[in-house]
């Protein structure tokens, strides 16, 4: 599908493995979605701005590459988000970061929004939702809706695993959002979960099944 990058490379299949595995423990877990967090944003980041600045070697001066890191905007969908956020950071510390506080009705699948704070200025920034599953899509439209009503232009998606129905929904709404995921799994199930999946990513993140 356009738009959307399946990274699949075998440092990454290893990882979610064993995020998939239900024996793995909770503060596993919460390492192995940061760590497959930094792969998916590193490769998301390819294209980014990259300027120049003199600098000094201990040997001679020279011309250094860099980028601006305030320039990117990490939008965290509450809570699972969250659960991507540290180890990105590790990378690009000097990012803003803002909040969007959805859950699904676990009865009707439908999104109910609870909370938004985002950074002034992040229209003029590189924003990038962070959720680590995309079942229904619903959370992600959600989000990208309300990030184009604030004026967000560049608009890129990291998560973990992903439901072709999902993609589908969120491809055929915006043609302008790139989608980064480790694995595009087979199917939902009949109650919205993600097969094979690995079950309910806020309740292992937080301990809260
Ligand atoms: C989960 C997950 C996504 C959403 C994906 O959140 O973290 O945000 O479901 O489902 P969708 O694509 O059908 O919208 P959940 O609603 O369980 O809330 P939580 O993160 O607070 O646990
Ligand atoms: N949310 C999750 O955490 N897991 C799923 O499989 C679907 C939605």
């Amino acid at each position: 599908m356009k738009n959307i990058f399946e990274i699949n490379h075998p440092m990454i299949q290893h990882k979610l493995t064993q995020l998939r595995n239900k024996e793995t423990s909770t503060s596993d877990f919460r390492r192995l979605c940061n760590e497959i967090g930094i792969f998916l944003g590193y490769e998301a980041l390819k294209d980014i701005e990259v300027l120049e600045k003199n600098i000094e070697t201990p040997i001679t001066s020279m011309r250094g590459k860099y980028i601006d890191e305030e320039k990117i905007t990490f939008v965290v969908i509450l809570r699972a988000g969250l659960g991507m956020l540290n180890g990105i950071l590790e990378v690009v510390p000097n990012a803003r970061i803002g909040h969007i506080g959805l859950y699904r009705d676990e009865s009707t699948l439908e999104i109910v929004e609870y909370f938004s704070k985002l950074p002034t200025g992040i229209e003029n920034t590189k924003v990038m939702l962070l959720d680590p599953m995309i079942a229904t899509g619903g959370s992600i439209i959600d989000s990208i809706n309300i990030l184009k009503g604030k004026g967000v232009k560049d608009i890129t998606v990291l998560s973990l695993i992903s439901s072709p129905e999902g993609l589908s929904k969120i491809t055929s709404k915006f043609n302008d959002v790139n989608i980064y995921t480790a694995a595009i799994d087979e199917r939902l199930n009949e109650k919205g979960y993600i097969v094979p999946g690995l079950g309910d990513a806020g309740d292992r993140i937080f301990g809260t099944h």
